[in-house]
């Protein structure tokens, strides 16, 4: 499956990639964004945790990888200072973070992080990790499952929906998205509520921040951008969840040495929303290193 990259043109509007500079692509997945950079003639490092998304880069973009214009680091953002670091680039013109999952990771059913398909309960980005969806599932008590998909899911059922998972695992192990995603429905049915998103969107994705500890994650990255980026270099973050704009907002705003360049987020337009209705809820904020 094809990633299209999301608010590309307002990416590039801001970070304005061209021959003599140099970015970090802090979220490589599919290379939707770094092969718009390298098209203009930028120098990438792109990072992404997931070894599979490194290793469909380096099929891809191998020409590129080879004369230097791409450098590719298999990691978590958490630690971008020293990756960028380690790969020469401790001072640029540009860092992006295009947060969440990419449509390769949605679309392949093993990973798990589609209610639509069959697949385990994994939901790890990356495969070295220890906790999968399953372990929180299965063993965490309904408290903490509550408090799980209220928190990150802002699901209104959390109680619920927590309540019906700790009944079903009783029977059998809730080993499958499948499982978990009818005993989600089944929550809704029982309420008579429809819905236009799928039922299990919510508990899915907030199932989907903890495994992965997605907000701890931008938490610990934020504050070493400052440090790797120029005097003049622009940080960009597309974010698609209200607790993550939220994090970057506050941050921009405390952060001394940046300056806001998005009053308010920059959204996508009705076409590409049509296009790509995976960026229905995305945003974009940009601030550069004064
Ligand atoms: C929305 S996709 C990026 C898509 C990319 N901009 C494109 O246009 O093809 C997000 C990617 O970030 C990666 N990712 C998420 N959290 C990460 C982290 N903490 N460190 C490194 N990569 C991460 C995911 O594995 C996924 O491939």
């Amino acid at each position: 499956m094809i990633h299209v990259p999301v608010l590309l043109q307002e990416v590039v509007r801001f970070l304005d990639p061209k021959a003599g500079k140099v970015i970090i692509d802090a979220t490589a997945g599919a290379g939707g964004h770094t092969e718009e950079f390298l098209r203009r003639g930028a120098q990438v490092l792109a990072i992404d945790r997931d070894p599979e998304a490194i290793k469909y880069l380096k099929k891809s973009y191998g020409s590129q990888v080879i004369n230097h214009k791409l450098v590719l680091a298999q990691g978590n953002f958490a630690n971008i200072g020293e990756i960028a670091q380690k790969k020469g680039f401790s001072r640029v013109d540009g860092i992006l973070f295009d947060l969440g999952i990419s449509s390769d990771q949605l679309a392949d059913a093993k990973r798990g992080f589609a209610f639509a398909k069959v697949g385990p309960l994994d939901m790890r980005m990356d495969p070295n990790l220890e906790v999968t969806a399953y372990d929180l599932v299965n063993n965490f008590d309904e408290r903490r499952l509550y408090e799980i998909f209220s928190t990150y899911g802002q699901e209104k059922f959390s109680r619920a929906i927590a309540r019906a998972i700790c009944r079903a695992r009783q029977i059998a192990p809730i080993n499958s998205t499948q499982r978990l995603a009818n005993i989600i429905r089944e929550v809704y049915g029982k309420k008579n509520i429809r819905t236009k998103l799928d039922c299990a969107t919510k508990s899915f994705l907030a199932l989907r921040i903890v495994v992965n500890s997605e907000l701890i994650n931008l938490e610990n990255a934020l504050p070493q951008t400052i440090e790797i980026l120029k005097k003049g270099g622009r940080l960009a973050i597309v974010s698609f969840h209200s607790l993550e704009d939220g994090l970057v907002k506050r941050f921009f705003k405390q952060e001394k040495q940046l300056l806001v360049l998005t009053k308010k987020p920059v959204t996508p337009g009705a076409s590409e929303i049509l296009k790509n209705p995976r960026s229905r809820s995305a945003k974009l904020r940009v601030a550069e290193k004064i």
